[in-house]
């Protein structure tokens, strides 16, 4: 018989707690996945945060008492994440969670303009990345653990002008649901979080065109159901809750973070 008291019988706070969970957030440097390295680590997790942008990553891993470390990774490069997995393994012993947070979102045109290599990148960032990632987690995580990808309200709806980023974040939802289903039997939870407009470096850098133009963009990222723009610590926090044994009933689902959007 198992020594682990049931969930029913665990507080509210032991349930939540992160502490002894080794925790990767890829594209943890900036944005959502930064915000996320500092909730799980604030939930008591130790977090690797790995970016593309190495010395980014250091230097948010330098504001923490050695509960973030900062690491290289490209998504696009399996061995890579591969090497970064075997890392968290060989320093901590465990592997618990895993946010497949990178991403890109470059800016698209009309489909029908689209060349091969520009869909190719996305395809191969977005989708391969998410998809190796989560192999790569589920390959070490021996006691079983979470996967966490963030998908998009463009995963389940079109918008125009984004279509290869639209086909992707639509393939992360499907993978999100049949990882769920090949990973259950090894104790591992396969969730999402789709963020709506989220204000972050990259967004930011998505709209300065169109703020060059004339747009009100913060009156336009103000404008939801909820009446104010949406934060990276807004999804960061529904991350921290889907990472922990308070949803440990929940897989195969993608929650929205997006203020209502989605509803309508
Ligand atoms: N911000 C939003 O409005 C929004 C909405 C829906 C979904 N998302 C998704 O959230 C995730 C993060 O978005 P964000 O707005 O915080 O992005 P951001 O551009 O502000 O930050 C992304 C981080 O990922 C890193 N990165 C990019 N490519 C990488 C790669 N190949 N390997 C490793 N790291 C890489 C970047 O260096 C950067 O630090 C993305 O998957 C994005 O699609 C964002």
């Amino acid at each position: 018989m198992s020594m682990t008291p049931e969930l029913d019988q665990r507080s509210l706070a032991d349930l939540f707690s992160l502490s002894g969970r080794v925790a990767v957030v890829t594209g943890g440097a900036r944005g959502i996945g930064a915000a996320t390295v500092k909730r799980l680590v604030e939930a008591g997790a130790t977090v690797y945060a790995a970016d593309l942008d190495e010395g980014a990553a250091r230097q948010l891993a330098d504001a923490f008492d050695g509960s973030v470390t900062g690491a290289p990774v490209d998504i696009a490069d399996s061995a890579s994440l591969a090497s970064l997995a075997d890392r968290a393994v060989a320093e901590h012993g465990r592997l618990d969670i895993w946010v497949n947070n990178a991403g890109i979102y470059p800016t698209t045109g009309p489909a029908i303009d689209a060349a091969d290599d520009f869909v190719d990148r996305l395809l191969t960032v977005n989708v391969r990345g998410t998809f190796a990632g989560a192999r790569e987690a589920a390959r070490r995580m021996t006691t079983g653990g979470v996967i966490v990808n963030v998908v998009s309200t463009t995963g389940f709806r079109a918008a125009p002008g984004i279509s290869a980023y639209v086909t992707s974040k639509h393939a992360v939802v499907g993978l999100t649901k049949n990882l769920a289903l090949e990973f259950a039997p090894l104790g591992i939870r396969v969730v999402g979080v789709a963020p709506g407009v989220i204000d972050t470096p990259g967004v930011q850098a998505q709209l300065a065109p169109l703020k060059a133009a004339g747009l009100d963009v913060e009156a336009t990222m103000t404008r939801t159901l909820l009446g104010r723009a949406g934060q990276p610590d807004d999804v960061a926090r529904v991350i921290t809750f889907l990472s922990s044994d308070l949803a440990a009933w929940v897989t195969g689902e993608i929650v929205a973070v997006d203020a209502g959007s989605l509803a309508g």
